[in-house]
């Protein structure tokens, strides 16, 4: 609660701590006002919320779920180093706001050039934060300097302190020393032949994929994959199924096809066939991560996976499998990929090497029915046309020389260990707020809230205390049953990840700060 009324010098906007509205909302309000209105003009910087919450007498916490909410809606712009401005609502000639103007018709006004999906692809949330200790953009890996390790509890990150960056150091120069003549030009769009050979011959034996090297089609990562797969296979309006809470990347991938998405529920054997075929039976596509659901994590069942694939066969829809973390399975064996189930070519498999080795490295990769890999490689032409040449010829030596092989182990034990040390430190100081169940696979865990929590509210305030989790709601198409935060280890060792649990009890303390929706949003 404030101690007193305050006001912003330039605008006087006051807060009334007795009022029925929340603070946050109050300071959403005034601020929001003051925007059309245009007493901030388009690109005033907005105090700092520390300086700000200081000046009003309220938390940080109350100024960082305002100003949340007016990036949300399109009124603030941020970006690390340069702090929160107002955004550019009307491109008049002086670049300054001009009146009062609905929200629908600000946010169409500032992105009026845009597509109705460049609109929605524009809008998204998850924006790609920087590497934590390059200070680069995009997730960096700085040789030597353990990038990025120890970063309590960043989602998607492989532990890049373990990376043998000198050993692949030594082959990128010894590539670059004797092939780059032979690699300079372009290559072939569906990628280097000796890596797509060791792709399908991994795949073969760690995954029960079925496919020959032809059909292995290299990516820039994963999303690359994605995207090339939707555009190809889907016409602007196609419904397509997504897990629901879901993968965004894929969403974006669909959303920038022009799909219309259609939000299939989950439960405990993953995607629910029967379900989703009553909300939408002329689906095109369906997008499943089925060995470890992100981000719930559940394995899909036998049952559903033989109902999936006789579906698309029935309806000549396709399967696209995103098999992006299925190495990590610390408890019995893993199921094998759907796609070796699939007798009637309806399965896109999508696989990565982000989380496997660095996710900078930007090689991901398709498996593609036969009939299909002529249009994948055509089209390949016009998206980045092919990852650079280098690098995946570095890879294949590295797969090739063995060394892929022992860098899994040795993660897999270490990501083991970390899991297991993170379920503990939850377990000791975080038992009656967070309950989470035991790390058997992949590299973030699911600490599910106590019923009535909102989980946005939680995940900032943890990131008051510096501490990085995801609401588990963020990845929701439809209300979530359920509030959650998400929270990676892969990245984190173990004696940080004490730390971290303890940062991330002292932000939940107060439960009142964040288990009433009424007063937290
Ligand atoms: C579900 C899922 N698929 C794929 C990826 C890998 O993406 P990329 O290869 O584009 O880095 C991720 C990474 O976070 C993921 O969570």
């Amino acid at each position: 609660m404030p101690k007193r009324a305050a006001t912003i010098p330039a605008t006087g906007i006051t807060l009334d701590p007795i009022a029925p509205e929340p603070l946050h909302r109050q300071l959403y309000q005034r601020l929001r006002s003051a925007i059309l209105e245009g007493q901030l003009a388009s690109g005033a910087r907005l105090p700092a919320t520390r300086t700000l919450a200081v000046e009003l007498g309220v938390s940080r916490t109350t100024v960082l779920a305002a100003y949340e909410q007016l990036r949300d809606e399109g009124y603030l712009d941020s970006q690390i180093g340069a702090g929160t401005t107002v955004a550019q609502l009307v491109h008049s000639p002086s670049g300054r706001s001009s009146g009062p103007q609905p929200l629908a018709q600000a946010r169409s006004q500032r992105w009026a050039a845009l597509s109705r999906r460049g609109v929605e692809l524009a809008a998204s949330p998850w924006r790609l934060r920087p590497s934590v200790t390059t200070g680069g953009t995009g997730g960096g890996l700085a040789p030597e300097s353990g990038a990025g390790a120890g970063f309590a509890f960043r989602l998607g990150l492989p532990a890049l302190d373990a990376f043998p960056v000198k050993l692949w150091t030594r082959l990128l120069a010894s590539r670059a020393r004797h092939s780059l003549g032979t690699l300079l030009g372009y290559q072939d769009p569906a990628g280097y032949w000796p890596l797509r050979e060791a792709i399908a011959a991994y795949l073969g034996l760690a995954r029960g994929v079925h496919c020959r090297p032809e059909q292995v089609i290299v990516t820039g990562g994963a999303q690359a994959g994605l995207d090339l797969a939707a555009r190809l296979l889907l016409d602007p309006g196609d419904p397509a199924w997504m897990e629901d809470p879901g993968y965004y990347g894929a969403r974006g991938a669909l959303v920038g096809a022009g799909a219309r998405l259609v939000a299939a529920p989950l439960d405990d054997q993953g995607l629910q066939v029967t379900t989703a075929e009553r909300l939408e039976p002329a689906a095109r596509l369906a997008y499943v991560t089925p060995s470890h659901q992100f981000p719930v994590g559940v394995t899909m069942s036998l049952a559903r996976r033989m109902a999936l694939l006789a579906w698309a066969q029935r309806t000549g829809a396709f399967v696209l499998e995103d098999d992006y973390d299925s190495e990590y399975r610390y408890v019995g064996r893993p199921l094998p990929a759907l796609q070796g189930l699939d007798r009637a070519g309806r399965v896109i498999y999508v696989g990565s090497f982000s989380k496997v080795l660095f996710p900078s490295l930007r090689i991901g990769y398709l498996v593609v029915p036969h009939g299909l890999v002529d249009a994948f490689t055509a089209a390949q032409r016009f998206g980045a046309i092919h990852v650079p040449a280098l690098e995946q010829a570095t890879l294949a030596d590295f797969i090739g020389a063995g060394h892929f092989g022992r860098h899994l182990r040795r993660m897999r034990a270490l990501y083991a260990a970390r899991g297991a040390a993170l379920v503990r430190a939850i377990g000791r100081d975080l038992g009656g707020t967070l309950q989470v169940h035991s790390a058997r696979a992949g590299m973030h865990l699911v600490g599910r809230l106590p019923s009535g929590a909102d989980d946005r509210l939680a995940a900032e305030l943890a990131a008051t205390h510096g501490i990085e989790v995801q609401a588990l709601s963020a990845h929701a198409l439809e209300p979530p049953a359920r509030a959650g935060l998400l929270l990676g280890y892969a990245a984190v060792p173990s004696h940080q990840i004490d730390h971290g649990v303890r940062r991330l009890k002292d932000a939940l303390r107060s439960t009142s700060r964040w288990r009433q929706p009424s007063a937290a949003r």
